[in-house]
C-alpha cells in the first residue's frame, strides 16, 4: 500500500475511533493532514474549538501562529505533515489523560511509520513526551537529537508562546534555525545511505587493502 493510501487509511479509523471518551463530546475527528511525502512531520498536542469544527489540525490562533513560524523557516504549511498527540478534541481544552492518550497513540506511531518524516517537530510538552520523557521543554527547546533514525526537534507550543513576549521570541529563534537542521538530518541520512559496511572486516583482502 502507498503511504497516501496508509495515511487515507488511518485517517478513516480515526474519524470512526470510539476507543476513548472524546469522541462523545467533539464534533469532528482531527487526523492530520499534509502531503504523503512531507520530510517534515509537526506534532502538536490535541485539537482545539476551530480544529473540532473544522477536522483540521491547527485552523485557529495557534494555527495562524504556527504559519507564520513556518515562514520564518521558509516552508509553507502545504509541504509539511501536520498532526496532534490526541485526535478528538479533550471538552474545555483540557489537558489529555493518560488513557487517552494510550488509546490514540497508535493512530500517531502509524502516521509516523506510513509517513516516515526525516525531521519531526515536536510542539509542546505532550508530543515531546513520546521522544523525551521527563525532560523539560524550557531546558531542551531547539536542541535536536538524532533518534530511530531521525531528527526530533523538540520545541515549545505556538499557542504557549503566543501571547508571552519571552517565549514568543525563543520560538520564533527555533523556527528560523530549522533550515540548518533539516539541512544537517539530510546529510546525515545521505552519509547513512552511502556508507558501505563491509560484511566480513576481517576477510584477507580488505586486510591487503589497508596495507596500502
Ligand atoms: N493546538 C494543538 O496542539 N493542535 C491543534 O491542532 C490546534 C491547537
Amino acid at each position: 500500500m502507498s503511504a497516501a493510501n496508509m495515511l487515507q487509511q488511518i485517517a478513516d479509523e480515526v474519524r470512526a475511533c470510539t476507543a476513548c471518551r472524546l469522541h462523545q463530546s467533539a464534533m469532528r475527528a482531527v487526523p492530520g493532514e499534509g502531503p504523503a511525502d512531507a520530510k517534515v512531520m509537526f506534532i502538536g498536542e490535541a485539537p482545539g474549538f476551530h480544529e473540532d469544527r473544522q477536522g483540521r489540525p491547527f485552523v485557529g490562533a495557534a494555527g495562524q501562529f504556527l504559519e507564520e513560524l513556518l515562514g520564518l523557516a521558509g516552508l509553507r504549511r502545504s509541504e509539511v505533515f501536520i498532526a496532534n498527540v490526541i485526535k478528538h478534541r479533550p471538552p474545555d481544552n483540557r489537558d489529555p489523560l493518560p488513557d487517552e492518550i494510550a488509546a490514540c497513540s497508535q493512530f500517531l506511531e502509524r502516521q509516523i511509520a506510513a509517513l516516515n518524516p526525516l525531521v519531526i517537530v515536536t510542539l509542546g510538552r505532550f508530543s515531546m513526551a513520546r521522544w523525551f520523557p521527563g525532560e523539560k521543554i524550557s531546558r531542551i527547546h531547539g536542541q535536536p537529537r538524532w533518534i530511530e533514525g531521525r531528527m526530533i526537534i523538540p520545541m515549545m507550543h505556538p499557542a504557549a508562546a503566543l501571547h508571552q513576549p519571552q517565549y514568543r521570541a525563543l520560538i520564533e529563534d527555533d523556527f528560523r534555525r530549522l533550515p540548518e537542521f533539516i539541512a544537517q538530518a539530510e546529510t546525515k541520512s545521505a552519509q547513512a545511505a552511502a556508507a558501505v559496511v563491509p560484511d566480513k572486516p576481517d576477510e584477507p583482502e580488505v586486510q591487503q587493502l589497508s596495507l596500502f
